[in-house]
């Protein structure tokens, strides 16, 4: 069985579409919505195609209209604030309870290997940050007896054998922060993975978020990340916490 790890969306249409992999289930990990201009055709895509999905903290932050960070913060935390009106603004009720209803955490076995999904950690699922570093997955995973943890929200694709248990995250499908810009997903088959890089319409991207009603401040940034993987002008610091 071929199962499809999909997170980190963030309203990016061209790349989501781009994804050409054959699969028997697709996994959502969290993070439709938000920074890209194009949220309501990524919700459409997850409903249709994913059988299972978790909320992630900007799913969450769009449901609920959780207060937005101030205007003085820099790089992507910067984005969140007016990517999250033009994302409220572009989706449908039905998709705002989509988002909502999506599940913290899900447990399932799948072909006898036993699965949870999560988007940041077991601990804090929505917002802490996990390095790729196994005594800190060590500590997050005491207390939990499964083979595979499926996670996302860091924008970084890994892969740590923790004791018994594979930890996986396929990085980020729309939105890069290390420097390549292609988007990327994982296959899981039993225990065996792979981490995948794809190109996708970068141009189409661009296009989107300078036809949207949006600062120019925020167009740069958002078109910079796009083309080179990263924020333009040295604003890729954000900090760890709200990729
Ligand atoms: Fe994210």
């Amino acid at each position: 069985m071929r199962i499809l790890l999909v997170a980190d969306i963030h309203g990016n249409r061209p790349a989501l579409e781009a994804i050409r992999e054959p699969y028997d289930v697709a996994l959502f990990l969290g993070d439709a919505v938000e920074y890209g201009v194009e949220p309501a055709p990524c919700i459409d895509w997850v409903r249709k195609r994913c059988a299972y999905s978790v909320r992630g903290n900007h799913d969450h932050g769009t449901a609920h209209d959780v207060p937005r960070p101030p205007v003085t913060q820099h790089g992507f935390k910067y984005l969140t604030g007016p990517t999250r009106a033009l994302t409220r603004e572009r989706i449908s009720e039905a998709d705002r309870r989509t988002l909502a209803g999506w599940p913290l955490t899900q447990f399932l076995t799948l072909d006898g290997v036993r699965i949870m999904m999560v988007h940041a950690t077991p601990r804090d699922p929505l917002d802490e940050y996990a390095p790729p570093d196994v005594n800190f997955w060590a500590r997050r995973l005491e207390g939990i007896d499964v083979d595979v943890i499926c996670v996302g929200h860091t924008h970084r694709p890994y892969a740590l054998e923790v004791g018994k248990t594979l930890v996986i995250n396929p990085g980020s499908v729309g939105l890069q922060r290390e420097g390549d810009p292609r988007g990327s997903y994982a296959v899981l088959s039993g225990r065996d993975y792979e981490l995948k890089r794809f190109e996708y319409p970068v141009a189409e991207a661009v296009a989107a978020v300078e036809a949207a009603p949006l600062a120019d401040e925020v167009k740069h940034l958002l078109t910079g990340a796009y083309r080179d993987g990263q924020l333009p002008n040295g604003k890729a610091s954000p900090g760890p916490s709200k990729p």
